[in-house]
């Protein structure tokens, strides 16, 4: 099944995501929907929270042959912050450089009940440290520089008026 993604304005995309308690059929349900929800669109990560979901859970799949399925997820940031474009499904059509750390090191409960520890760096260091942020209400467009953020304001104004 394909979810419908909440757009930038939509409060979902702002509250802060409670932890799975037990991983249920229905969450493996979710976490099945959020992959092909991903595909479909041709993204490489989505948060539960995008989907309307405010669970903390993401799932990532970056092209390396591994689709992540991310439960609970706690994050530690390492090395040093660089700059890089980035987007996201839930801010269509911008694309801005962000600062994010070097490497992210991630351990969470897999769809198995499983506790994976997983550092990433470059494309999926990023997208571990996007996606957590997703979790935490935080949108990627809340970290780019004063002056980006002026250039983009009416384009967001208007994903607001729409969302
Ligand atoms: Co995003």
């Amino acid at each position: 099944m394909i979810y419908e993604i909440k757009i930038y304005g939509a409060q979902e995309l702002r509250q802060i995501s409670t932890e799975v308690e037990e991983i249920t059929e229905e969450i493996k349900e979710i976490l099945e929907n959020m992959v092909e929800t991903m595909h479909d669109i041709k993204g490489i990560g989505l948060a539960a929270p995008q989907v309307g979901i405010n669970k903390r859970m993401f799932v990532i799949d970056i092209g390396d042959g591994h689709i992540r399925k991310i439960i609970n997820p706690k994050i530690e940031y390492l090395g040093e912050m660089y700059e890089a474009e980035e987007g996201c499904l839930s801010v269509p059509g911008i694309y801005r450089g962000i600062k994010r750390y070097e490497k992210a090191v991630l351990t969470y409960t897999d769809e198995n009940g499983k506790i994976v520890v997983e550092e990433g760096d470059e494309l999926l260091g990023r997208a571990f440290q996007h996606e957590f942020d997703h979790l935490e209400g935080i949108l990627y467009v809340d970290k780019i520089s004063p002056v980006s953020k002026r250039l983009i304001a009416k384009k967001l104004k208007s994903l607001e008026k729409n969302s």
